[in-house]
């Protein structure tokens, strides 16, 4: 296997997770004979400060022309100000549009050893294990218009909820094709009772339901998603939703792994590379310290594997490492413990074999 990776650190604690990113697939690739090219370039607020915006068009051509894009995470306080006409988050923006990855999975699970990290109770968390899929190149934040305009004296901001049928379509169809997979179950989250583009969105995945008869779906409100999250997590499987209720509900959700920095994501469409970055962002406090948790890295790098590369024996390899490491109880800062970036990562990689 021959793959050209784009590596996109971006910002904060960015460079440091990517890196352990890199040395764990550059194991896997020496182990199974794989050529795996890695090109890093900037991307977020570093890209801002060389060349005045948050991605440029030679850094957006070089990822389409990838096999897959790793990247760290984007923005910090020096490119903070609301009236800032470039920003960080332009780029990932930018970046997910330009690669048409319309579909965000976002896998939470629950280390039975981190049961006692997460402020819940560990009778509630036994047992998660949920697939949120969020739709992530339409809705609220694509929606036009967009934008300052002033309307009777008073200034104004608008943005706007916008999806097309086939827009809603092709998500929630990607989430019946991964429930097949799991338990056949998909949980539709919408706002039905208030906004015209759930009734929309509720429509069509009613629609999908009906094809799909081996497959139960439930629609649920996000608020009502909201609390379900907390205090009933095992019942949820496969969750398909909206871009910012996804956003959302999954910071929310990575409550339940114990931290932040132990999930990862995937962000595909329907051909071309595919995007992987942890969920967390840039955490500009701990920036520079080398004590971030590198997992939600690595895991997206193990599902890079299989996503973008097809390597599912290489990708399961990497999560079976991850999961002995925190079995053995290594653990970085923001679970409470004392390893740095770099150890926690040398514990992986030792595990790997
Ligand atoms: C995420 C982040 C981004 C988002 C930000 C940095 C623009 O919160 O990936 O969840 O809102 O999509
Ligand atoms: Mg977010």
């Amino acid at each position: 296997m021959n793959a050209k990776i784009v590596v996109l650190p971006g910002d904060g604690i960015g460079p440091e997770v990517t890196a352990e990113a890199v040395r764990v697939l550059e194991a896997v690739a020496r182990r199974g004979g794989h050529a795996l090219s890695f090109t890093e370039r900037l991307m977020g607020g570093c890209s801002i400060d060389a060349h005045g915006t948050a991605l440029t068009p030679e850094v957006l051509a070089d990822c389409q022309a990838a096999d897959a894009v790793l990247l760290g995470a984007v923005g910090g306080p020096k490119w903070d100000d609301p009236r800032a006409r470039v920003r960080p988050e332009q780029g990932l923006l930018g970046l997910r549009k330009g690669l048409g990855v319309f579909a965000n999975l976002r896998p939470v699970r629950v280390h039975p050893s981190l049961l006692d990290s997460s402020p819940l109770r560990p009778e509630k968390l036994r047992g998660v294990d949920i697939m949120v899929i969020r739709e992530l190149t339409g809705g609220l934040y694509f929606g036009q218009p967009k934008g300052r305009d002033v309307k009777d004296g008073h200034a104004r901001a608008v943005d706007t909820l916008e999806y097309q049928d086939f827009e809603v379509r092709r998500v929630v169809e990607l989430a019946f094709r991964i429930a097949k997979g799991r338990k056949k179950k998909v949980t539709s989250v919408d706002k039905a009772n208030v906004l015209e583009s759930s009734r929309l969105w509720r429509e069509i995945a009613t629609g999908i339901g009906q094809a799909n008869p081996d497959v139960a779906l439930d629609h649920m409100l996000v608020d009502t998603a909201a609390m379900r999250l907390v205090t009933s997590p095992a019942t949820l499987d496969v969750v398909v939703t909206e871009n910012m209720f996804g956003d959302i509900l999954t910071d929310e959700a990575s409550v339940l792994a114990g931290s932040m920095g132990m999930l990862p994501s995937a962000s595909i469409g329907e051909q071309g590379p595919g995007l992987y970055e942890p969920i967390h962002g840039s955490a500009p406090d701990i920036a520079g310290k080398g004590i971030a948790n590198p997992v939600g890295t690595i895991l997206s790098a193990a599902l890079l594997l299989r996503h973008s590369l097809g390597l599912e024996p290489e990708a399961a390899a990497i999560e079976r490492a991850v999961d002995r490491t925190i079995t053995d109880g290594c653990r970085t800062a923001d679970l409470g413990g004392t390893l740095s970036t770099r150890a926690m990562a040398d514990e992986i990689l030792r595990r790997l074999g």
